[in-house]
């Protein structure tokens, strides 16, 4: 017995990028439905802290700015690895995004008519500009492009955009998860989901059914993401045989997670004038990236980070080896106003004030480049009637390394551009409700829950299985690579997806809610995806962006110009894996400038 639900569009995922799309479906006069693991408020979106990427100029240091200039540095920073039509679109529509957002209620920072120092040299604003939109620096940017409220852009964002899908009415179930999609193998009709609240079976059934249900960081030991972030969603897709992953591979690890909770701590720190020091409190950034320094691109800092820790400049702690970053000098009143919530964080989650101490830092994962593969309207490759955008989306706007604050600029860009693609599309969609195909897909879910149910204790631990995972992708499949490692991690993790497709339930019989039974059934997606990457990741021979194979340290635009598409045929127990061209529309493959290091390797 299930409850079954029908709209025009279902959304699977209320973060920044779900909400907006839903927005402009129902903007059309259309009925939508949003389902979500959490109530949407606490969505891993309200985790982003740094700002949006967006052109306009008003900063005395984002003079000059422009959508050119923002695409030049998203080509560069992707490390050509991107789609150039889908980046145009994105540049250009991100400063009515921003201020589409100031509309709906965000208070972003505005620019001062106060004395401000930067790295020594005195910053003085337009008074014609006073009262404007502000930005501050970030990492792989010509400009100051990076429109922030203070270091709490996610925090505000996803509350104004909620409040405008309270406003809109739109139909919000929580705590509800999509476990598997309604398909035929050519279209998808909706999704069999499971509550969180009771364990109880649902159906959704709807003309468009869209995935934005965020990344998938925790499949890493180690991850600045919030717990959700599983990459359930993604999952569900791949699951379903015909739809692919583009760029599994290329993860991206951001420069400063906390030691040891792996909190982020924003790149707006750095972006403030904030320095990375050393065991000897040094400043070692500047003699490896004399141009850049600590903003450089993010997998550039990255590497140089790791690459003074495995000299032996890192800081022993029980956690391994870390750096410092210091933003004493900013002050107490900027580090209060400007970075008060990672000040927040550092007092509560390593009893560090950031005004008197430097923080313990080390690059953690931090993001997914890689996702469902769609085409530049946001349509998934291999069903109809389903679109996905966002981090669960490869998209793809960020190719191989994304620059930091293009994420939250993409959800809201994404989701405008996307959504109303995807209100264009319902218009003329039916609803079409089969139910032989339903039952089909319930009795899938039901009898995979049974049978983790009939397995109990005598199946295989998922709580240990998951660990490994998590510990193989982020001991073998980091920041450096190397094929030896690369292999390693293909096999055990293919021992480890025999496992999991045999796990049980240590507690008592997975009645109701169970946890651990939601943890235990997305286990094998989770294992699917994690040797997907492993697998992108041994098969591409290059380097670029964040996937830095020690064994091909450069970029080879000859052979690897291309995306990796994955697909897991029904059964199997590998991806297969195949490739498309990436999109040039503009810009040439070029050099990327950075590497002028003064240090011998
Ligand atoms: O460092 C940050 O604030 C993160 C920003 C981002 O990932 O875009």
């Amino acid at each position: 017995m299930y409850q079954s639900f029908s709209s025009d569009v279902l959304v699977v995922g209320a973060g920044l990028a779900g909400e907006r799309a839903a927005v402009s479906a129902a903007q059309a006069g259309q009925n939508v439905i949003i389902l979500s693991l959490i109530p949407p408020r606490r969505s891993h979106s309200s985790a982003a802290q740094g700002g949006m990427q967006a052109s306009l100029g008003n900063s005395a240091m984002g003079k000059g700015d422009s959508p050119d200039v923002h695409m030049y540095d998203t080509v560069k920073g992707s490390d050509w690895g991107c789609e150039q039509d889908v980046a145009r679109m994105f540049v250009n529509t991100a400063p009515i995004a921003v201020r589409e957002m100031s509309a709906w209620g965000v208070p972003w920072s505005r620019v001062r008519n106060e004395k401000r120092m930067y790295e020594g040299t005195e910053i003085v604003e337009d008074p014609e500009k006073v009262g404007l939109i502000t930005a501050r620096n970030f990492g792989g940017t010509a400009k100051w492009r990076t429109c922030y409220t203070s270091d709490g852009a996610g925090h505000t964002l996803l509350y104004a955009m909620d409040s405008v899908v309270i406003k809109l009415g739109i139909t919000v179930h929580d705590r509800m998860e999509a476990i598997e999609l309604i398909h035929d193998g050519t279209r998808c009709y909706g999704v069999v989901a499971r509550s969180l609240r009771d364990g109880s079976i649902y159906v959704y059934t709807a003309k468009t059914t869209v995935i934005a249900t965020g990344g998938f960081g925790r499949l890493y030991a180690a991850s600045t993401n919030a717990v959700i972030n599983d990459g359930a969603g993604i999952a569900m897709a791949f699951n379903s045989g015909v739809v692919p992953l583009g760029n599994m591979e290329a993860i991206q690890f951001h420069p400063t997670g906390m030691v040891p909770s792996w909190i982020l701590i924003t790149e707006g720190a750095r972006g403030e004038g904030g320095h990375l020091l050393d065991k000897d409190g040094y400043r070692f950034m500047p003699d490896y990236e004399p141009k850049y320094m600590e903003l450089a691109s993010r997998d550039v800092v990255s590497r140089r980070i790791m690459q003074h820790i495995r000299a032996g400049h890192g800081v022993d702690s029980p956690y391994g080896p870390h750096v410092w970053l210091d933003i004493r000098h900013l002050g107490e009143h900027r580090i209060n106003t400007y970075l008060r919530e990672i000040s927040t964080i550092a007092r509560t989650f390593a009893g560090i004030d950031p005004v008197k101490e430097p923080i313990p830092v080390r690059p953690t994962q931090h993001y997914t480049m890689g996702g469902i593969r769609t085409n530049k309207d946001g349509k998934v490759y291999g069903l109809d009637n389903l679109f996905a955008l966002g981090e669960a989306a490869c998209w793809d706007l960020h190719g191989f390394n994304r620059l930091g604050g293009n994420s939250l600029a993409e959800t809201v860009v994404a989701g405008r551009i996307v959504g109303e693609k995807i209100a264009e599309f319902t218009k003329h969609a039916t609803l079409e409700v089969n139910s032989a195909l339903i039952e089909e897909h319930v009795r899938n879910v039901e009898g995979r829950i049974d049978q983790i149910r009939s397995r109990g204790k005598n199946g295989e631990n998922w709580v240990e299985i998951r660990k490994e995972m998590q510990m193989t992708l982020e001991l073998n499949v980091g920041i450096f690579r190397t094929a030896e490692h690369l292999q390693e991690a293909v096999d055990k993790l293919g021992n480890l997806y025999e496992r999991s497709l045999n796990v049980g339930l240590m507690g008592d019989g997975g009645q109701g809610a169970d946890p651990e039974l939601v943890n235990a059934l997305r286990l094998p997606g989770m294992v699917r995806m994690a040797i997907t990457i492993a697998k992108g990741a041994l098969e591409r021979k290059e380097s670029r962006g964040s996937h830095f194979r020690e064994d091909y340290p450069q970029r080879d635009d000859q052979n690897w110009l291309k995306r990796t598409l994955a697909y897991w045929p029904e059964g199997a127990k590998e991806p297969d894996l195949k490739y498309e061209p990436v999109t040039i529309t503009e810009i040439p493959p070029g050099d990327r400038g950075y590497g002028e290091s003064n240090v011998k390797k």
